[in-house]
């Protein structure tokens, strides 16, 4: 079954809320959700197949003076019947595009659960790498693999 990718749209909210919660632990208010859209409309993306949403990626672009802005992952999930079909691929690598063409980041990284193997193959194969644990970063205790890409 094909797929389409396309930006969040405020009317997607409740969906993405409900991919949100099936597929991670890690959730998030609606104020947050409409505030990465608000910030970073063209990083927030979702995938359609037959018209209706099955995977989003929220992401943003992280500034500090101390050092270049970076891109960053903050959540990417995909409603379990519709894995393995490249969707989460795809968005990340969409995401990452605009991040450096639109934002000019040359580098982008985000955190993820050292159990989570699928994930951690996904980020793998788009050439990121780990970086650093974070110990104990999740609620119930699981320590984080920050994994980072150079982009240019
Ligand atoms: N086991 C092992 N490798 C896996 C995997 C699995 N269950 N799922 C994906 N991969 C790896 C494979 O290398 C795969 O390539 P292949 O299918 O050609 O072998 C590659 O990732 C790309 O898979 P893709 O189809 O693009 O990913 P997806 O659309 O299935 O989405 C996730 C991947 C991680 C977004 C999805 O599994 C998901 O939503 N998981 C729950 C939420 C989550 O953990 N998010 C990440 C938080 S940091």
């Amino acid at each position: 079954m094909s797929f389409r990718l396309r930006e969040f749209r405020p009317e997607d909210l409740d969906r993405v809320i409900f991919i949100n919660r099936t597929c991670l632990p890690e959730n998030y208010s609606r104020y947050f959700f409409m505030s990465i859209h608000k910030a970073f409309p063209d990083l927030f993306l979702v995938a359609e197949c037959d018209g209706e949403v099955v995977g989003y990626i929220m992401c943003r672009i992280e500034k500090s003076f101390f050092r270049p802005p970076k891109g960053h992952v903050i959540s990417i999930a995909v409603l379990p019947e519709h894995r393995r079909k490249g969707i989460g691929t795809a968005m990340l690598k969409e995401a990452l595009a605009r991040m450096s063409e639109r934002y000019g980041v040359s580098e982008c990284y985000l955190e993820v659960r050292v159990s989570n193997t699928p994930a951690i193959s996904l980020y793998e194969n788009l050439g990121f790498r780990r970086t650093d644990t974070i110990p104990k970063y999740y609620g119930d205790g699981e320590d984080a693999y920050v994994m980072t890409k150079i982009l240019r």
